[in-house]
């Protein structure tokens, strides 16, 4: 038997796990500059969360959810996405006590049993921020803005769409004329099943005949009330004032029951199918839904897979740094400890642990992206010094054994407590 990877999942191997690590430094210097706290929660939660939280009508519910039951016979499904678990978290810590508005990011892997392909996979990283406990126009800018900035300190292209889908009431009138509209016209099983439950899930088939019925259908822009018409022209003019420029669509729904008024997403347009780096948008009765006090919520979530393939072949050429101690056999444990004594002072050293050749070790060192050679071999030693050579300039120093250390954090720039200077 070979064993592979589950379908729909990668591995990250460490030259993506350099690019993915550059992603995530950038995320959370990004949060924690906009004042965001870092939030985790479980991987998995109890599955009537996300039933309840992200809808029973959406494709996550219906179709994509890892569920399964634990020995305790309670259903529990791996976290398809993290506001809801999020939300749970608010309302089960009573966070609303706290000051408001309550800022957060995260970041982790979530789970989603879709069809793979690139792009798109069953287990996928999303970075998002939540922002809880305000209904101002700027919370909805900042949150954008923020998601923009990040896109700009990675230097990925991407275009902002922005939709009003307006509160509970706009929405009701609207899928009151979607009812009446797609009433007689050919859907697919799904879509007919949606219509009955939510018409507004029909807009999230993929189906290339529904999408054909979709052509001339009522758009929601119709259907906006003042207050809300009002709200979304202010995050307009925030965003007008920053210079993000954005691209208005009424049919951007989004395939989550949770959102109401702004809704957004950042496309790409070099990934295909899968152009949405991220998305998304107002879900102002979401706590009150999960059983907590009525708060207005905002927030986003960014693919990070989606990133990293846009990025893979823009990584930063590997940088030389550290050291490699080149020895013998014969005093092979005297260099050890060494090596250690630099390990002790936040020196990177490796050395070689098969037994190698001297011209071998050498070899090891330049494909370990060493800056340089340290070689102690029982010659060095006896005269109690040790070697450096500069593996890009090929130079060479004697240095007295007794002053190697300081010589040797001097040229790494590491100071005492093993902290870059
Ligand atoms: P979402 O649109 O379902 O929103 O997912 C956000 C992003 O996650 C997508 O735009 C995409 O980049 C990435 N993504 C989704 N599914 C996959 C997949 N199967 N493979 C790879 N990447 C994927 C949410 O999850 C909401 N919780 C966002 C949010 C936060 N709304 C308010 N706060």
């Amino acid at each position: 038997m070979d064993y592979r990877l589950p379908r729909g999942t990668r591995d990250i191997l460490p030259q993506q796990a350099a690019l993915f690590r550059r992603i995530q430094d950038t995320a959370v210097v990004l949060s924690d500059m906009y004042g965001y706290g870092e939030i985790h929660t479980p991987i998995f939660e109890y599955s009537e969360l996300f039933q309840r939280g992200v809808g029973e009508s959406t494709d996550i519910v219906e179709k994509e959810m890892y569920s399964f039951q634990d020995r305790g016979k309670r259903s529990l499904t791996l976290r398809p996405e993290g506001t809801a678990p999020i939300v749970r978290a608010f309302v089960e810590h009573k966070l609303y006590n706290e000051a408001m508005p309550a800022r957060y990011y995260y970041w982790g892997p979530m789970f989603r049993y879709e069809r793979p392909q690139a792009g798109r996979y069953r287990q996928f990283w999303q970075y998002g921020v939540e922002m809880l406990g305000t209904l101002s126009p700027w919370a909805d800018v900042e949150v954008i803005k923020l998601g923009w900035d990040f896109f700009a300190r990675l230097d990925i292209p991407t275009s902002l769409v922005v939709n009003n889908i307006g509160c509970a009431d706009d929405r009701a009138n609207y899928k009151q004329s979607l009812k009446q509209y797609f009433n007689s016209r050919p859907l697919c099983d799904d879509c007919n099943n949606r219509l009955g439950r939510n018409p507004l899930r029909v807009l999230d088939c993929k189906n290339p005949s529904c999408q054909q019925q979709m052509e001339d259908m009522p758009l929601i822009d119709q259907y906006i009330c003042t207050e809300c018409a009002q709200h979304f022209d202010a995050v307009l003019g925030g965003l007008e004032a920053l210079d993000v420029p954005f691209e208005r669509n009424p049919r951007l729904v989004r395939g989550l029951d949770y959102y109401n008024r702004t809704t957004f997403e950042y496309k790409t347009d070099k990934l295909g199918a899968q152009d949405a780096l991220g998305g998304g948008g107002r879900y102002d009765g979401l706590v009150e839904l999960l059983g907590g006090p009525s708060t207005p919520a905002v927030g986003f979530a960014l693919g990070i897979d989606r990133l990293e393939l846009l990025m893979s072949g823009k990584e930063d050429p590997a940088i030389r740094r550290g050291f490699w101690l080149v020895t013998m056999e014969s005093v092979e444990n005297q260099a050890a400890l060494w090596a250690y004594k630099l390990r002790d002072r936040g020196v990177s050293i490796d050395f070689d642990l098969l037994g190698r050749s001297i011209k071998a070790q050498f070899r090891q060192a330049d494909r370990s992206n060493c800056r340089w050679a340290l070689v102690l071999g029982p010659d060095e030693l006896a005269k109690g010094k040790g070697a450096i050579r500069d593996l890009v300039t090929g130079q060479q120093e004697e240095v007295a054994l007794d002053g190697l250390v300081e010589h040797v954090l001097n040229l790494e720039g590491v100071k005492a407590n093993g902290t870059d200077t």
